[in-house]
């Protein structure tokens, strides 16, 4: 399990989150969304040991980033929000191998043939990365973090640059994480990848604001259409649930309604 405990972070003497506490543990899959700014890739980097909180602490599978963080960023996979951060190699298949060569992992081949295969991306192997497209650097990013199999995954805005089949892709590749007893933390604005998560998380001005997006208790929070729709709809007693937070569950029951006699 991963735990933020009471954390607080502030860039040169600005807070930027402000008595975080929450859990990821694994097998779930965890959305976290907020207004821009409101600390969400910070608190990203906290999660895989980069930044250390200022106070409080994070706690991956018992051991604090404090005390190791080089635990942390093996044990937490971390996709960052732009892919250009995370190219180290021009070959893709090279740089998806960099962060199991650096572990020295047996199995690299084998690894970077899976994470490909897993984000169908096998004809991009030899590709060089910045002749990509941003969508393919993506998922180039996602596979290279796939590869190192860590016991969780953070994945900051991960389909905002991607098309519907993208997306299909990384939430096909959630779904096998979290099927593998992984821990899956997704930062989104996007209500269709939102429906997949078993719980939602609202960062707001640096602290969780709610734990429940159908029905946020700070009526500031915007959410996003899909959400709000259907609290609206739940306010006139139509049942909400969250497989409906997706279009296709939306369009599923709207074409159930019947019309007013
Ligand atoms: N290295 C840094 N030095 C100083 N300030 C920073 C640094 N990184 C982030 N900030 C500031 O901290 C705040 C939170 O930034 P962060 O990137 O965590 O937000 P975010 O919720 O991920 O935003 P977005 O939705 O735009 O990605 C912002 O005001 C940002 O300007
Ligand atoms: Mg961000």
């Amino acid at each position: 399990m991963i735990e933020l405990r009471h954390v607080s972070l502030s860039y040169a003497g600005t807070e930027v989150l402000k008595d975080v506490s929450l859990e990821i543990r694994p097998g779930e899959i965890v959305a976290l969304m907020g207004p821009n700014a409101s600390g969400k890739s910070t608190l990203a980097r906290i999660l895989d040991g980069l930044l250390i909180p200022g106070s409080g602490e994070c706690v991956v599978d018992g051991v604090s980033t404090k005390d190791d963080p080089l635990n942390a960023r093996l044990q937490v996979g971390l996709v960052f929000q732009d892919p250009d951060d995370q190219v180290v190699s021009r070959r893709v298949s090279d740089d998806v191998a960099f962060g199991p060569l650096n572990i020295g992992a047996p199995d690299v081949e084998a690894r970077v043939a899976d994470a490909l295969k897993t984000l169908g991306i096998e004809h991009l192997a030899d590709r060089d990365i910045q002749t990509l497209s941003g969508g393919q650097k993506q998922l180039v990013a996602i596979a290279g973090v796939l590869a190192m199999r860590p016991a969780y995954i953070v994945l900051d805005e991960p389909t905002a640059m991607l098309d519907q089949d993208g997306t299909g892709l990384i939430m096909q590749a959630v779904a096998a994480a979290k099927s593998a007893g992984k821990g899956v933390l997704l930062i989104t604005h996007d209500p269709d990848i939102m429906g997949a998560a078993d719980r939602i998380l609202v960062l707001k001005d640096g602290r969780i604001a709610s734990y429940n997006a159908i029905a946020p208790t700070d009526a500031d929070i915007e959410l996003p259409g899909l959400a709000r729709f259907w609290n609206r709809l739940g306010e006139r007693g139509i049942k909400v649930d969250r497989p409906q937070l997706t279009v296709d569950g939306t369009v599923e029951v709207l074409c159930q309604l019947k019309p007013k006699a």
